[in-house]
């Protein structure tokens, strides 16, 4: 039951969840000494990118779950966030009893606010990006995802669709899925969210379906699904090779243009929540091309 501290208020500003557990027996023997989301995807540890997509969501109050061996490597790479402006809080999953576990682990630390929960080895990239996340964070009612095409959806939640494209099911790895249309790793939850999770019963491999919980939502007609179409980037990291190819992925793109992707210090600085002095003492404690970057945004704009 909700206690009083749980009142649940569609004002309270939505905090973010970062799921940052699993053992990542995929990646062994990478991942035997260090968390998968801690490993490099180019230039930075892969939970800068879904840090960063909270931070674009305007999301300030984060809470980061990972395994009870994992979590200290999180804490002394992030800190509390304050360096960028931020709150970043920490809890240990124990068990790897599902994502919608996160709503049961994080509900004091959302004390009724609504929610972003981002899985942290999910990498989004796409022109146009930063406003959708604004408009999904400002639904103070319902659930919202993203579908994206893939070719192999038996890997992820697969979502269907009628032929007016209204949402119709829901799937987790179908061996026949029914669509190409995969659900990410990225969802916004109202303030019913924790009171749905402790209400699931676990899937027949014995894990709380994500699913489960979106499918609350769908039967509920409060569901909003918004598409990544052509063009935009939603990357796994799963394998070596998908790792590899994200990877390049940024790569290509940061040496082209000459800007970072999912760069938390940056994100900061241009939402005003650190100050340009901030900025450049961050840049300084790295004496490389990502201190000198970040060092280099401050100047540009001084000379515009
Ligand atoms: C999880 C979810 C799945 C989702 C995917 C996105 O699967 O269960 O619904 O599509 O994340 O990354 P996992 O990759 O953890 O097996």
């Amino acid at each position: 039951m909700l206690n009083e501290q749980h009142l649940r208020d569609p004002k309270l500003p939505r905090k973010g969840i970062i799921l940052a557990g699993g053992a990542g027996t995929r990646l062994h023997p990478i991942t035997r000494g260090i968390s998968k989301q801690l490993i490099p995807v180019y230039d930075k540890p892969m939970v800068y990118y879904p840090l960063s997509v909270l931070m674009l969501a305007g999301i300030r109050e984060i809470l980061l779950i990972s395994t009870p061996d994992d979590i200290g490597g999180f804490r002394r790479l992030l800190g509390n966030g304050e360096q960028w402006g931020i709150s970043i809080s920490y809890a240990e999953q124990a068990n790897p009893n599902g994502l919608p576990e996160a709503f049961i682990i994080a509900e004091d630390f959302l004390a009724g606010s609504a929610s972003a929960l981002i899985l942290g080895d999910n990498i989004f990239y796409g022109h146009g990006f930063s406003s959708q996340l604004r408009g999904a964070s400002e639904q103070s009612s319902g659930a919202t995802v993203f579908a994206y095409p893939v070719s192999n959806p038996q890997r992820y939640g697969v979502i269907e669709f009628d032929e007016s494209g209204q949402a119709i099911g829901l799937e987790e790895k179908p061996q026949s899925p029914r669509s190409k249309y995969a659900i990410t790793g990225l969802y916004f939850f109202d303030t019913d969210a924790c009171e749905v999770a402790r209400n699931l019963t676990p899937s027949k491999r014995g894990e709380l379906e994500i699913v489960d919980l979106i499918g609350h939502y769908l039967s509920h007609q409060s569901l909003h699904v918004e598409q990544f179409g052509r063009g935009f980037a939603w990357l796994d990291t799963g394998t070596r090779d998908s790792l590899l190819d994200a990877c390049n992925f940024v790569a290509a793109i940061e040496k082209r243009q000459g800007l970072k992707i999912g760069c938390p210090e940056e994100i900061a600085w241009r939402n005003n929540w650190i100050a340009s002095a901030q900025l450049t003492q961050l840049g300084d404690m790295m004496n490389n091309d990502y201190g000198r970057y970040l060092i280099e945004l401050v100047g540009a704009t001084e000379r515009d």
